[in-house]
């Protein structure tokens, strides 16, 4: 589904990405992870069209997408939760989770979509008329990422969603990945709890200095002498 071929990117005179390679086939749950300013997010800004890449090539479905623009990129299928979230902290649960839903024309389809996403997300359901602002931490994760698949995407790039949060509600986002996975979709992770992140994913890629250092089965790069020292401190 996904392919990206020596992608090189950066900012202005930084070089940050060396030729990274990776592949994601539909329906796997891939792993990207490394160190920080490996290049981790640099790597989804440039899937998700935020970041024009300098080299390489980015295939979405056979389709070379690296020169496109962010809102077409999104539109064929492909949703970016970043870091930073991006919620509408003045507008309700159920707002930002409608606006997420703009690429879908049909407000019927978008109605049944809401209703399958409060399933998933019963906390979401129960809150939907709060304002996001005033949401936890957790439960924002929860919204920013249930806003992504708004958009029915088959594809979702998902960065660091554990990042600043309690040991119960890392749990509860990891939980919320794996259901989604279950649903078929295809999902690219970045994230720093490299030992659960392992655990759930079936491929995972090692990103160190703007380049893929290893790949394989989650399995065995957890069993692996350098990611053992490196990420997982045995
Ligand atoms: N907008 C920017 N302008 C200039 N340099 C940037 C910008 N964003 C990131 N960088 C630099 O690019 C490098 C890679 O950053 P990136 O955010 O991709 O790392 P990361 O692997 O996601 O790290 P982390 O685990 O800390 O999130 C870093 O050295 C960072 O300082
Ligand atoms: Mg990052």
């Amino acid at each position: 589904m996904l392919e990206l071929k020596n992608l090189e990117a950066g900012y202005d005179f930084l070089q940050v990405l060396w030729g990274v390679s990776l592949q994601v086939e539909r329906g796997e749950f891939v792993a990207l992870v490394g160190p920080n300013g490996a290049g981790k997010s640099t790597t989804l800004r440039s899937i998700s069209g935020l970041l024009k890449p300098k080299g390489g090539e980015i295939l979405f479905n056979g389709q070379e997408i690296g020169k496109l623009p962010t809102h077409i990129i999104s539109r064929m299928g492909i949703s970016y939760v970043s870091e930073d979230l991006n919620l509408f902290t003045d507008m309700s649960v159920r707002e930002n989770l409608i606006l997420g839903a703009y690429a879908v024309k049909d407000k019927e389809t978008q109605l049944q979509t809401l209703d399958y996403i409060f399933e998933l997300f019963p906390r979401l359901a129960e809150r939907h008329n709060q304002l996001a602002g005033t949401m936890s931490g957790g439960e924002r994760k929860m919204l920013a990422i249930a806003r992504g698949m708004m958009s029915k995407p088959q594809l979702m790039l998902v960065d660091e969603p554990s990042l600043g949060l309690q040991p119960n509600l890392v749990y509860d986002v990891f939980t919320a990945l794996l259901k989604l996975r279950q649903q078929g979709v295809t999902i690219l992770l970045v994230e720093q709890n490299v030992n659960t992140t392992l655990e759930i994913t079936d491929r995972a890629y090692i990103l160190e200095q703007g380049r893929i250092v290893m790949e394989g089965p989650s399995r065995e790069v957890k069993e692996n002498d350098h990611v053992r020292n490196a990420y997982l401190g045995i």
